[in-house]
């Protein structure tokens, strides 16, 4: 029985999972609108939230799993990568639980969640390339097995999500702005302007979506806010437009037949119908985690841990946190 603590962003989380890995619970409590007046995660005002938070969320998180505090043999907290003041209200909360059950502590690596996220359940991880497209990161991985991975391609400036976030921002629109600018792109046409492919032809498996909110800005000035439903649409189509390309490119380079998709972007219908359509033509199956999956929670912290749990891998309590992407992570 392990209970997984997660805190790397701005939903407090934790859940109970046993082995083989079946879940008991899952609890998520979100402050997106505490952040949604400044269009974006505020890292104080998450640190503050995460640490009224936790001990709840955890005693509903054991509560709702039927289980008690004698009952848990293991906890896993995330310890990065994140906002650090928020990384350490649930990395310090899991360890101290550890130490107080006297049970080991697994320090787990947010992306690492998010990458196994669409084989939620299974006992094997199958070879595969992952995309992993939040608010925070845009990686492609190449899945060897659990456990083993090997970085192929990240953004060199701004996550997928995050270009989302910022457009909706210029935009006037709320805030996750994901979802906004999606529902106003269906009512707009995607032909309309032609928005930088930045790196498609770079070459390699790097992406880079910074451009593309700077053009948007742009062409708002000219164009003004009655076309923000074509500029949604154009926008997003120019971001699908790359994360296909790159993400087929990288299937092909190492010969993997499956993908599999992850992170709040992987939430994105338009996202998944070209993902899908361009998997089948190129012979390969495309997986997405469970749409409940796809933003932050610690269900996924938690299936990660068991697979760690099970490679017999434990961390000392003296397990710091690591806020940046550790890319010796992606080495193993
Ligand atoms: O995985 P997630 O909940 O948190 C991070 O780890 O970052 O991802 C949140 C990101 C936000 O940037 C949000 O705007 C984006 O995922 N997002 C979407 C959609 N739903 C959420 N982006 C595009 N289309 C969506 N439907
Ligand atoms: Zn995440």
């Amino acid at each position: 029985m392990l209970l997984a603590v997660e805190s790397s962003c701005d939903e407090t989380a934790a859940a109970v999972m046993d082995g083989p890995p079946r879940l008991l619970s899952s609890v998520v409590a979100s402050q997106a609108v505490m952040h949604a007046a400044y269009g974006g995660v505020v890292p104080e005002v998450a640190s503050r939230e995460h640490l009224l938070q936790v001990g709840p969320v955890i005693e509903r998180a054991l509560a709702e799993a039927g289980v008690s505090w004698t009952d848990v043999q293991a906890v896993a907290g995330t310890t990065g990568p994140g906002l650090a003041s928020a990384l350490l209200v649930g990395a310090a909360a899991g360890k101290g639980l550890a130490l107080a059950l006297g049970c080991p502590f697994l320090a787990i690596n947010h992306v690492e969640g998010h990458l196994l996220s669409p084989f939620f359940g299974k006992e094997e991880i199958p070879p595969a390339i992952g995309l992993v497209v939040s608010g925070g990161h845009t990686l492609l991985v190449d899945i060897e097995a659990a456990g083993r991975y090997r970085l192929l391609g990240r953004t060199l400036d701004d996550a997928a999500g995050e270009a989302y976030d910022k457009v909706a921002k210029l935009l006037g629109l709320g805030y996750p702005g994901g979802p906004e600018v999606e529902a106003l792109a269906h009512e707009g046409l995607a032909t309309r302007f032609t928005l930088p492919r930045s790196m498609m032809n770079s070459g390699d498996l790097h992406f880079s979506f910074s451009g593309l909110k700077t053009a948007v800005r742009y062409l708002l000035a000219e164009v003004g806010g009655d076309a923000r439903a074509d500029l949604c649409a154009s926008f997003q189509e120019a971001v699908v437009d790359v994360l296909v390309d790159k993400t087929l490119a990288a299937a092909r380079l190492v010969g993997r037949k499956i993908i599999a998709v992850s992170g709040g972007v992987g939430l994105n219908q338009r996202l998944r119908e070209r993902l899908s359509e361009a998997g089948v033509a190129a012979g390969c199956e495309v997986v997405f985690a469970e749409p409940w999956l796809c933003g932050d929670n610690a269900a996924m912290i938690a299936f990660a841990a068991v697979h760690r749990w099970r490679a017999g891998a434990v961390s000392g309590l003296g397990e710091d946190i690591f806020p940046s992407l550790d890319s010796d992570f992606f080495h193993q």
